[in-house]
Parts: C-alpha cells; structure tokens; sequence
C-alpha cells in the first residue's frame, strides 16, 4: 500500500512537473511574444481555453505530490534528510517551485488580466489611452516582462534540482 502510493505520488509529480514547466517556457518563449501581434488572442487562451487553469492544476499536483515525499522522507530519518546535500538540493528546488507558482498567481497572473482587461476597454470604446492609462499600461508590461522571466529562472533552478539530488 505504502509503496503505491510512492509510485502514484512519483508520477503525479513527474508528470505534473513535466506538463507544468513545459507549458510554462512554451507559453513565455514563444506564445506570449506571438500574441502581442494578435489583440484579445491571451484572454481568450488564458481565459476561455482554460490555459491558466491548466498551469494552476499542474503547478498544484507538482508542488502537493513534491512536499508529501519530501515530507515523508524528513519523517523516515527523524529530520536529519533535511541535514543533507540531497535534502538541500531538493529544498532549494523545491523552494524556487513553490515561489515560481507564487510569482505567477500573484504577479504575472493578475498584471496580465489587467492588461487584458483594460485593453478590452479601449477596444469596446473605440479611443486611444489617455497618458494616465498609457503609463499604467507599460508598468502592467513591464511586471509582466519581470514577473515572466522570474518564473523562468526559478522553474528553471527547480528542474535542474530535481535532476541531480540523487547524485549530490
Ligand atoms: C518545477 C517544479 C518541479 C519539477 C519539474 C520537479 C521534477 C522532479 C523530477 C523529474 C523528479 C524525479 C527525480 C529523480 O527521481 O531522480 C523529482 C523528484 C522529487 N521532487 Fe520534484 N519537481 C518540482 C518541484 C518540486 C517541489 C516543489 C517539491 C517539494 C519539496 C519537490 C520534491 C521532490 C522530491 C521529494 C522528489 C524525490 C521523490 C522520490 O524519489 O521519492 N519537487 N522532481
């Protein structure tokens, strides 16, 4: 029993991961670039395609199955797997993990559907942004800009993690 459920978190993880992260560079490397030449096309993807639930779905299954193993593995060794090099380089990727899906649901997430949201508007009103929008705007773009290229680093810094602990 004990050893199902290993195999059914490993999986979840592993697969998790795979989709989350894959998705996450397909979508920062070439969708989001490829949009800015198609308006309304990100709202339509994130929103009714349901991508940003996919991400959020991954993302979760990743991070619940990762701290449920790391956690059972800290309780098979009374703590002291944390102690070591293993433990760290699972922590460290683990941690970049867990801050990856935070800067993407309370970063890049919602500065995204701003831009989305006041961009429908300025379409539905047929007008250009008054300076005040423009500035907003381009401070939206630009946490978008950041907030992708963290998310970037820290998926990246957790993958390469997972890869090597074993070996550590
Ligand atoms: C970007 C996110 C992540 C990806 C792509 C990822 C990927 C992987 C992969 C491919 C493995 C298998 C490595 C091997 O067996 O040698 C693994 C193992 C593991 N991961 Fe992650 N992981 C991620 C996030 C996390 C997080 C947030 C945690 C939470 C602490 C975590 C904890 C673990 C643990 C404990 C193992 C070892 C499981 C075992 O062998 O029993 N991972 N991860």
């Amino acid at each position: 029993m004990e050893h199902a459920l290993l195999l059914a978190l490993r999986l979840a993880h592993v697969a998790g991961g795979v989709m989350w992260v894959g998705a996450a560079v397909l979508m920062a490397g070439f969708v989001v670039p490829a949009a800015r030449e198609a308006e309304g096309f990100l709202p339509r993807l994130m929103r009714d395609r349901r991508a940003g639930l996919y991400l959020m779905a991954t993302a979760l299954t990743t991070i619940l199955s990762g701290v449920a193993m790391y956690a059972r593995m800290s309780a098979l060794t009374d703590g002291a797997f944390g102690a070591t090099s293993q433990g760290i380089t699972l922590g460290i990727g683990g941690i970049a993990g867990v801050l990856a899906l935070l800067t993407g649901a309370f970063g890049t997430g919602p500065a995204a559907r701003r831009m989305g949201a006041l961009g429908t508007r300025l379409r539905g009103e047929s007008r250009a942004p008054t300076p005040d929008e423009a500035r907003q705007m381009g401070r939206l773009r630009a946490r978008v800009r950041w907030g992708t290229a963290a998310s970037m680093l820290l998926l990246l810094t957790a993958t390469a993690c997972m890869a090597v602990w074993r070996y550590v």
